[in-house]
């Protein structure tokens, strides 16, 4: 089977504030990227995986992690696992940077 992945244009670059979540929209998928304090854009969606579902995009980065804005679950931006003492996972989404475009993959 071919898998056509689609590759969807979200933000420039430079115009990311580094540590700053941002929200964009892809069909019916609200995806939240952040630039780290490193350089490199990571995408997830933008919910948490908790119950009552914060707006990650809101939420403090730290590292490779962002703190959930409502209840400071801590959550990879490189797997998207939630770390302990709580369980979970948000979806990860491929991130490429050319030129000073960020793209999102689509598979
Ligand atoms: S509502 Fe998700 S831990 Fe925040």
């Amino acid at each position: 089977m071919i898998q056509t992945v689609m590759k969807v244009a979200v933000a420039g670059y430079s115009g990311l504030a580094v540590r700053a979540g941002t929200e964009v929209q892809i069909g019916d998928e609200k995806i939240a990227i952040f630039k780290l304090t490193n350089g490199d854009v990571r995408a997830v969606e933008n919910r948490s995986p908790h119950p009552k579902g914060g707006v990650l995009s809101e939420g403090l980065v730290s590292g490779n992690y962002v703190f959930c804005p409502v209840y400071d679950w801590k959550i990879s931006l490189v797997d998207g696992k939630v770390q302990a003492p709580d369980i979970g996972q948000v979806k990860t989404y491929e991130v490429l940077v050319e030129a000073d475009e960020v793209y999102i993959l689509l598979g």
